[in-house]
C-alpha cells in the first residue's frame, strides 16, 4: 500500500547554536499523495536536499513534524522508516555484482534465498536489466544510464514505502537523461511507491513529476501540476523559473474588484488584467509592479504603433518548430533581454535591426517585484 508523506511547519537550522547558522528550511507544509511521483525544484542551495535527507531520517529536524501515512516518524531511524534511496552518484558497490548489489537490501533484511533470487530478477526485470543480470558483471563493467538502473532496482527491491531521488538524473548524457526522465515515470506508475524526486532542473521536474514544489531560500514557493506552475505561477520567481516570463517594469493606474490597469515604465502603454491574473498583495493605484508576458504572450513586428515598444534584435534561434528571437529592449523598460517566440521565421528580420514589440494583452500578468531574482 503507498503511502502519503506529510510534511507540518519543518523547520531546519543547520549550526542552531553555533556562530552560522543555517536556515535550510523554513515552515515547509504540505502533503504528498499516495503513489504520487513529487518533484522538489528549486535552485542550488535552496534546500531540496536536506528536505530529502530529512524525509529518510539522515537529518534530523529543528522543528515541526513529518508523517508517513498518519504516522509521526519525525524522530523515528532512518533503518526503520522503509525508505529506497538513489543518489546522484549512484553509490553502487564497485567489489560485488550488480546481482548482489540489488540483493544487499534484501540480505540485510534475512529474507530467505530463494525469495531474493525471485526479487532480483522481478525487479532488474522492471528497469530493462535482465540481459545484464544474465552476465552478472561488476556495477563498473555498465554504462552510466545502466548502473542508474541498477541504482533504482536496488532501492525498490524491498518495497519500500516511499522512494527518494536526489537528482539521480545529473550524470547522464543530455539525451539519456531525457529517455530516463520517461523510464522513471513508467517504472514508479508500474510500483505505485510514493515518489519524491530532486532535481534542481525545471524541465526536468515538469517532465518528470504529477506534481511539482518550487523551493526557493527554504520557502515552498508554490505547489502545483506542470500545468498549475506554468500558466497560473503565483510570483515574479515561479514564473520565471518555471519557463521564462519577460517583465516590463510598470506602474499600477487603477484597480477594481474585475481588473488591474498597469502602464509600462516611461511610455503611454496600459494594460487591463483580470483580477486571476493579478498577483500583488494588496494593490492600489501608484504601485510598482512588473508586467509579465511568455515569450509566446508577446509577439514582434515591423509596424510600430502606439501600443508597441522599438527593441533591437540580438540573437536569432530556429528551435524546429519555433523560432526565438532575443531582443534588447530600452533599460528603463527591462535591463534583461526579451526572450519571444514567434511561430515561424520572420523573414524580413535580421540580427541587429530594430524591432517593435507587442504584447498579447489578454495572456498578460502582473506581479509584484519583490524576489524577482533567482
Ligand atoms: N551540513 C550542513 N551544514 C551547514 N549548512 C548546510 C549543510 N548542508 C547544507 N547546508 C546549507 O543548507 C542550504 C540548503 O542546502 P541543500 O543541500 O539542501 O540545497 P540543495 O537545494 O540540495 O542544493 P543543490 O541543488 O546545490 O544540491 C544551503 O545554504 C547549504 O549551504
Ligand atoms: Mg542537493
Amino acid at each position: 500500500m503507498s503511502k502519503s508523506v506529510t510534511y507540518q511547519n519543518v523547520n531546519k537550522i543547520y549550526d542552531e547554536k553555533g556562530k552560522n547558522p543555517v536556515h535550510a528550511l523554513k515552515d515547509v507544509s504540505f502533503t504528498i499523495e499516495p503513489g504520487e511521483l513529487f518533484c522538489l525544484v528549486g535552485p542550488s542551495g535552496c534546500g531540496k536536499t536536506t528536505l530529502l535527507r530529512a524525509t529518510a531520517g539522515l537529518e534530523t529536524i529543528s522543528s515541526g513534524k513529518m508523517f508517513y501515512g498518519d504516522v509521526d516518524i519525525s524522530t523515528i531511524p532512518p533503518y526503520r522508516r522503509n525508505i529506497g534511496m538513489v543518489f546522484q552518484s549512484f553509490a553502487l558497490y564497485p567489489h560485488m555484482t550488480i546481482f548482489e548489489n540489488v540483493a544487499y537490501g534484501l540480505r540485510v533484511r534475512k529474507v530467505p534465498k530463494d525469495i531474493v533470487k525471485k526479487k532480483v530478477t522481478e525487479v532488474m526485470e522492471l528497469v530493462g536489466l535482465q540481459e545484464e543480470l544474465k552476465r552478472n558483471p561488476s556495477p563498473t563493467a555498465l554504462s552510466g544510464g545502466q548502473q542508474q538502473r541498477v541504482a533504482i532496482a536496488r532501492a525498490l527491491v524491498y518495497d519500500p514505502d516511499v522512494l527518494l531521488l536526489d537528482e539521480p538524473l545529473a550524470n547522464l548524457d543530455a539525451k539519456l537523461r531525457r529517455y530516463m526522465r520517461a523510464e522513471i515515470r513508467r517504472i514508479q506508475k508500474q510500483t505505485n511507491i510514493t515518489t519524491i524526486f530532486v532535481t534542481h532542473d525545471q524541465e526536468e521536474a515538469m517532465a518528470v513529476g504529477d506534481r511539482l514544489a518550487v523551493l526557493r531560500k527554504g520557502v515552498v514557493e508554490q505547489i502545483g501540476t506542470s500545468d498549475d506552475l506554468y500558466s497560473s505561477p503565483q510570483n515574479a520567481f515561479v514564473s520565471n523559473f518555471i519557463g521564462k516570463m519577460n517583465f516590463y517594469n510598470g506602474s499600477l493606474v487603477s484597480v477594481t474588484d474585475e481588473f488591474a490597469e498597469a502602464k509600462v515604465d516611461t511610455t503611454e502603454i496600459t494594460v487591463r488584467v483580470p483580477r486571476s491574473r493579478v498577483h500583488l498583495e494588496d494593490p492600489s493605484k501608484g504601485d510598482i509592479v512588473l508586467i509579465g508576458g511568455r515569450p509566446e504572450q508577446l509577439y514582434i513586428s515591423k509596424e510600430k504603433s502606439n501600443n508597441s515598444i522599438r527593441g533591437t534584435v540580438k540573437i536569432i534561434q530556429h528551435l524546429g518548430s519555433f523560432v526565438r528571437y532575443e531582443i534588447e529592449m530600452p533599460p528603463e523598460i527591462s535591463k534583461i533581454n526579451f526572450e519571444i517566440d514567434m511561430d515561424s521565421l520572420q523573414k524580413d528580420v535580421k540580427e541587429g535591426d530594430e524591432i517593435e514589440v507587442y504584447m498579447k494583452e489578454d495572456k498578460i500578468s502582473l506581479f509584484s517585484p519583490d524576489g524577482r531574482e533567482l
